[in-house]
């Protein structure tokens, strides 16, 4: 095991995919994690009724970006509907580590956001 969190959540947190922003993104959230105040911006662009490509920034924990790095590699190419159902019990497993209830705020925080930005896509 590499890093406090393990191989996974190491090699997302430092090297994360997906950082940055669209030129032109269909849909936008943002928010923040009320526990400490990190905040996760997640932008999507849809083409054909699937996601075809998401970005995220913002300013967060570790754990809380290699979440959002994992999430916006997994939701790429799904329908929206099928990206708004994913689960923190999925990302958690996709993150290969046991995480302690208050670091499941961390990786639920890129989820609820996509959840947000989501609900801005229209659904085909
Ligand atoms: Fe704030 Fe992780 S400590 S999201």
């Amino acid at each position: 095991m590499s890093g406090l969190y393990g191989k996974v959540i190491d090699d997302h947190g430092k090297r994360p995919r997906n950082r940055g922003s669209l030129e032109e993104p269909d849909a936008a959230h943002e928010d923040v994690n009320p526990l400490c105040g990190d905040r996760i911006r997640i932008e999507l662009r849809l083409e054909d009724g699937r996601i075809a490509e998401a970005r995220f920034g913002g300013s967060a924990c570790m754990v809380a970006v290699a979440s959002a790095s994992l999430l916006t590699e997994m939701v790429r190419s799904l329908p929206p509907g099928e990206a708004a159902a994913l689960t923190l019990d999925r990302i958690v497993s996709e993150m290969h580590a046991e995480l302690r209830p208050a670091r499941l705020s961390c990786a639920e925080l890129p989820l609820s956001v996509l959840r947000g930005a989501v609900k801005q896509l229209p659904e085909r």
